[in-house]
């Protein structure tokens, strides 16, 4: 089916029907690049600082040297929203792949090879309103990704993998435990409800640091919601009153089954309600 949208590829906007990347690309063949996924809001691209300032830290993770300054990303994101004109139906976001670029097959970088940056403008998909009524489903499963995973990185296999397990189970996430410790979903982070209180695993190698994940944290700051950065064990989310996911693409979705057995009531909880709304007032205030 023709694809009528415009891509950024590497400095050119062009359509994506005629967007052609190298087989010899590392991001195909090594998965060696990185990522970010930023909702557009009407025109405004969400939260830009926060996301490209992860981005940095991913590249130079990877040791990719910065390709474009934070302004030269503004406006050439802003160029590739106005040349995808809205649909008026569904919101819109950003998916930006920076790879360490084209070069014959070998693991050692490569020199003097310029990075491959793709950006592209994809229709942001409300979740659907039975799933968010009646709350998700989730397994549990060790996690068995590897150490960096505050990394956004291109290469998504366990996640894939571990997704697609949940998908096998009816249901929609996993929770990642690493030694009886909680980490995040397959793509996104998690907060448990306590007694009124939110918590949520600390920042560290093993999760990615969402930005979701730090607005509600903001959020429940500036409302004086109680809230914490703890460990949080098997046990003690099976025990939780509310469980929530958060990320760029499903807000704040709450968790009502985990591993079949009902959270609480197995009803999303009040504190839900309450977060989700707080997020929804602070998003309608940056639309533009
Ligand atoms: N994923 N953890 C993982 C492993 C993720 O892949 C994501 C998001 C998050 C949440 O991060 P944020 O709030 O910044 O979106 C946490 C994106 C949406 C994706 O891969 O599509």
């Amino acid at each position: 089916m023709a694809n009528q949208s415009i891509v950024y590829l590497n400095g050119e906007f062009v359509s994506a029907d005629e967007a052609k990347i190298s087989i010899f690309d590392r991001g195909f063949v090594f998965g060696d690049g990185v990522y970010e996924v930023i909702p557009v809001y009407g025109t405004k691209l969400f939260r830009l600082k926060q996301h490209l300032e992860r981005l940095d830290r991913s590249l130079t993770s990877i040791r990719i040297t910065l390709p474009l300054s934070h302004e030269q990303w503004e406006k050439q994101l802003d160029t590739l929203i106005a040349k995808n004109p809205h649909n008026g139906l569904e919101e819109r976001s950003i998916y930006i792949q920076i790879t360490r670029g084209v070069a014959p097959r070998d693991h050692k970088f490569p020199e003097k090879t310029p990075p491959t940056i793709v950006a592209i403008c994809n229709p942001l998909t409300a979740v659907d309103s039975d799933l968010l009524a009646q709350g998700a489903a989730v397994i549990t499963m060790e996690d068995f990704r590897w150490q960096r995973c505050n990394i956004k990185a291109i290469s998504l296999l366990p996640n894939v993998l571990a997704r697609q397990q949940a998908m096998d189970n009816q249901a929609q996430e996993v929770l990642f435990f690493r030694d009886n410790r909680l980490t995040e979903g397959a793509a996104s982070n998690v907060f448990i409800v306590e007694n009124g209180r939110i918590i949520t695993p600390p920042k560290s190698e093993d999760l990615l640091a969402g930005i979701t994940r730090d607005l509600v944290l903001e959020l429940a700051l500036a409302h004086n919601i109680a809230h914490a950065e703890e460990e949080i064990s098997l046990k003690r989310a099976q025990k939780a009153d509310e469980i929530w996911l958060t990320s760029s693409t499903k807000e704040i979705l709450p968790v009502t089954l985990l591993d079949g057995k009902p959270i609480s009531s197995g009803q999303p909880g009040s504190l839900w309600v309450r977060m989700l709304a707080l997020y929804q007032t602070f998003k309608n205030e940056q639309r533009v």
